[in-house]
């Protein structure tokens, strides 16, 4: 693909699209972690004596309604203070005509409100493409979705190109999925083993360990013989968690089971936590987190690995009694020499919770992109950037 850093900008007009669906709260963002990840490609353009624009999506809007709620608002205001000079707030930028200086960066109003935006229609594409004479995708959390100002656009503006934050994103998970080095291990936490179906299977033909923890693991313990009591299980995919540990087996990998848990009898903050040998929960018992020998065991795992990918918490960490699984963990993907990966929502929260920010080698910005990319799958946006490029 053709990246932002090898253009030059100088006078041109440059829309942005960027993923800047963050938290906001009471009209305050309370998490600019996505802010901070897309200011390299704004501030790069600034640089440059561009005329600027940025859109991003925020929450899931209605289409042609527009609300305080959805406005991008307190994202302008967020990066107004890093910039450190006022950042105008377009609305109805796609049928209002707007100017742009050169060295001026304006926020284009949430593009999920724009007729056409969501099913990706041609003619709003084409007005967007109009806006610019280079077009940025630097979204990767909204790459896996093909909506106008995340994949149309790029058929129709003069230059599409990705920016910083999206060569970066692109540029760490191939590196750890698709020319790993190995040992590569990949933890996929979740409560449920029908969301994650097809990353596990995907991710099972390629890393020499599995480990599933959360709700997902319940069902593998059951594969695996084992009684899990009244734990959140998925019955019905029993027989398939059996056949992915087989298909790994045969080659040589494998799927970590817990050889002890914590258990309680209500999903409640304040409930104890009792350890368990695996092999003895009771049918009135729920297991809220892996134990302290399989803690360590997957410690082991971890520090002997090159690459390790970390998609989801090993237990209920919210709760601290039953956090010291995801915590371990946590601890030596913090330390260990491999080339660490970690993306999702949970993910991030036990990173921040652990205190191991900058111990990771790449967090991604993205959920459900991070996830299409574990799958295997192609994203819309990104392919359409290739086929720009010829
Ligand atoms: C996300 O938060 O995962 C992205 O911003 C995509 O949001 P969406 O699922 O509403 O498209």
């Amino acid at each position: 693909v053709i990246k932002l850093i090898d253009l030059d900008l100088k006078g041109k007009r440059i829309f942005i699209r960027a993923d800047l669906n963050v938290p906001v709260k009471d009209g305050k963002v309370t998490s600019d972690a996505r802010i901070t990840a897309s200011m390299a490609t704004i501030n790069h353009c600034l640089k440059q004596g561009a005329k600027v624009m940025v859109t991003s999506h925020l929450g899931r809007p209605e289409e042609g309604v527009w609300s305080e709620e959805n406005s991008l608002k307190p994202v302008a205001e967020n990066i107004a203070a890093r910039l450190g000079k006022p950042v105008r707030l377009i609305k109805d930028w796609v049928e209002n005509g707007f100017e742009v200086a050169e060295g001026e960066l304006v926020v284009l109003e949430n593009c999920r409100i724009n007729k056409g935006e969501k099913k990706n229609v041609d003619e709003t594409a084409q007005k967007y493409a109009k806006l610019c004479d280079v077009f940025v995708m630097d979204a990767f959390g909204t790459a896996h979705r093909a909506e106008a100002s995340t994949h149309g656009i790029a058929k129709y503006a003069p230059i599409a190109c990705a920016g910083i934050l999206l060569t970066e994103e692109l540029d760490a998970l191939t590196k750890a999925l698709l020319n790993p080095a190995r040992p590569m291990v990949a933890i996929v936490g979740g409560s449920k083993v029908s969301t994650k179906l097809t990353v596990l299977e995907s991710l099972s033909e390629k890393v020499d360990q599995m480990v599933v923890g959360g709700g997902i693991a319940n069902t593998f313990l059951k594969a695996a013989g084992k009684n899990t009591g009244k734990s959140l299980c998925e019955d019905d995919l029993v027989p398939t968690a059996r056949a992915l540990m087989d298909k790994m087996a045969k080659r040589h990998a494998s799927i970590p089971i817990a050889v002890d848990v914590v258990v309680g009898k209500k999903f409640e903050a304040n409930e104890p936590a009792i350890l368990k040998d695996a092999d003895s929960v009771a049918d009135d018992e729920m297991i809220f987190d892996i134990g302290p020998k399989s803690a360590q065991e997957l410690a082991d795992i971890i520090m002997k690995a090159g690459t390790v990918v970390w998609n989801g918490p090993v237990g209920v960490f919210e709760f601290d009694q039953f956090g010291t699984g995801t915590k371990t963990i946590a601890m030596a993907i913090a330390d260990t020499k491999a080339f660490t990966l970690a993306g999702g929502g949970d993910t991030i929260a036990a990173i921040q919770k652990y205190g191991i920010y900058d111990k990771i080698s790449y967090i991604s910005t993205a959920g459900g992109a991070f996830l299409e990319f574990l799958e295997g799958k192609k994203l819309p946006a990104v392919e359409i950037l290739e086929q720009r490029a010829g």
